[in-house]
């Protein structure tokens, strides 16, 4: 069966994190089309999209294939005559249509003529519906958003039109992103840290990065005030976290308290110094650990490449000493997904390369994307960068295997 993936506007995070998320649990799954914006995918296992949705923090839509066709007007003409199984009632009669893959220029005119045909379908089979379509949309901006199909309740009823490889695909939206899943856990856990919080999209991506089980070890050794903690639990994961901030613990072990609707984290969650974590710690223990350590202070201005690099360089103990210890703690083969940071001034890129030093203590790098998917999107095979438009600060994101 092929699905639509729709990624979210860090596409490459999207397509490294759906990559990772379908080898582990859809080992069989196979990626049949890339695009700067969606993928198709064919899972031969029965896929469960809501489930699969539930876990990708950066893709915000699945489609289920209902059918393609070579060219638009056959496209049309099968919109026109066959039964398109959207989920159209008396009570749920609003449809909508969304486009990927057009020349942004026809994306408007596709939109309109499968919306109209649509409704000329629903009508002649005596379904009354009605069309959601933006009063006044922004560029680009006519497909429903994640917060519109949840508010509009459009799983089911929404089409999601497609170009790939010159062919023209029809899906039935499946699954979407719940922005207020995240949204709540982010505004209603007890402590919040809110400037320094690892932001949630973040935090998924990094444990999905880990190809964790449920009820496996997890640990934060910089846990700040949990996030990671919380987004591992809301796997089924065992989290254990440590941070050398009292508050931060203190804060953490009430976030994890409050998910777990039960005390008994304090347990798991210690005050303490993430390049000692055998003292903190049993050996071999962990299945996987991820983080994001001190980063750069936000900074309005970049600094000169040279007060960089000696800033980078004040943050190797920490980070190095991290990278030693951690491996002391992890089981073999287990990951550790670690952020770093890569500043771009107008000279050249300063960042913390990671990569030498994980493979003197024993790690080996996983690379991310092949060679060619690194060039589509820009990216390197070692390592993923995750920046938004005018971000200047960028996270470099390393996954590492204990070997
Ligand atoms: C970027 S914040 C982590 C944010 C966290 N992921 C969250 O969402 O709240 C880094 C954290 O590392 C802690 N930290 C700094 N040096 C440390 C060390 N050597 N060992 C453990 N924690 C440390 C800081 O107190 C801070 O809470």
């Amino acid at each position: 069966m092929k699905y639509i993936v729709v990624f979210g506007d860090h596409n490459a995070t999207a397509f490294v994190e759906l990559k990772s998320t379908l080898g582990d649990n859809y080992p069989d799954a196979q990626i049949i089309h890339l695009d700067k914006k969606f993928a198709i995918i064919d899972v031969k296992k029965n896929f469960n999209c809501t489930g699969f949705q539930f876990k990708l923090a950066n893709s915000l839509k699945i489609g289920e294939l209902l059918f393609s066709e070579n060219n638009f007007h056959g496209f049309l003409l099968s919109l026109r005559k066959k039964t398109v199984p959207l989920e159209i009632s008396g009570e749920h009669n609003l449809f909508s249509v969304s486009v990927h893959g057009f020349k942004p220029e026809k994306t408007r005119q596709v939109h309109r003529s499968c919306a109209t045909t649509l409704k000329q379908n629903f009508s002649e089979k005596g379904l009354q519906t009605k069309y959601f379509e933006k009063k006044q949309p922004a560029k680009q901006q006519l497909n429903s958003t994640p917060a519109e199909v949840f508010l509009k309740k459009l799983v089911g009823r929404e089409l999601i039109v497609c170009k790939a490889s010159n062919k023209y695909f029809a899906f039935k939206l499946a699954a979407a992103l719940n922005p207020f899943r995240y949204k709540k856990l982010d505004d209603s856990r007890p402590f919040q840290r809110r400037l320094l919080n690892t932001p949630p999209r973040i935090s998924s991506l990094l444990i999905n990065l880990l190809c964790m089980h449920e009820k496996e070890q997890f640990l934060d050794p910089f846990c700040g005030s949990g996030t990671l903690l919380l987004a591992a639990r809301q796997l089924g994961m065992d989290v254990f976290g440590c941070d050398t901030d009292k508050t931060c613990v203190k804060g953490s072990i009430e976030n994890v308290d409050w998910i777990n609707q039960k005390t008994g984290a304090s347990k798991s969650i210690k005050q303490g110094d993430a390049t000692k974590l055998n003292e903190l710690f049993e050996k071999n223990f962990f299945n996987g650990v991820a983080c994001e350590p001190i980063l750069l202070p936000p900074i309005k201005q970049i600094p000169s490449s040279k007060e960089l690099e000696k800033a980078i360089e004040k943050l190797k103990p920490v980070y190095f000493g991290f990278l030693e210890s951690a491996h002391t703690v992890m089981k073999k083969g287990a990951r550790l997904c670690v952020v770093s940071p890569y500043i771009r001034t107008s000279k050249k890129d300063v960042f913390l390369d990671l990569s030498k030093k994980a493979s003197q203590v024993g790690f080996k790098t996983v690379k991310l994307l092949t060679e060619k998917e690194a060039g589509f999107f820009k990216q390197q095979e070692e390592y993923l960068l995750d920046f938004s438009k005018n971000q200047k600060i960028r996270r470099m994101i390393y996954v590492f295997e204990k070997k």
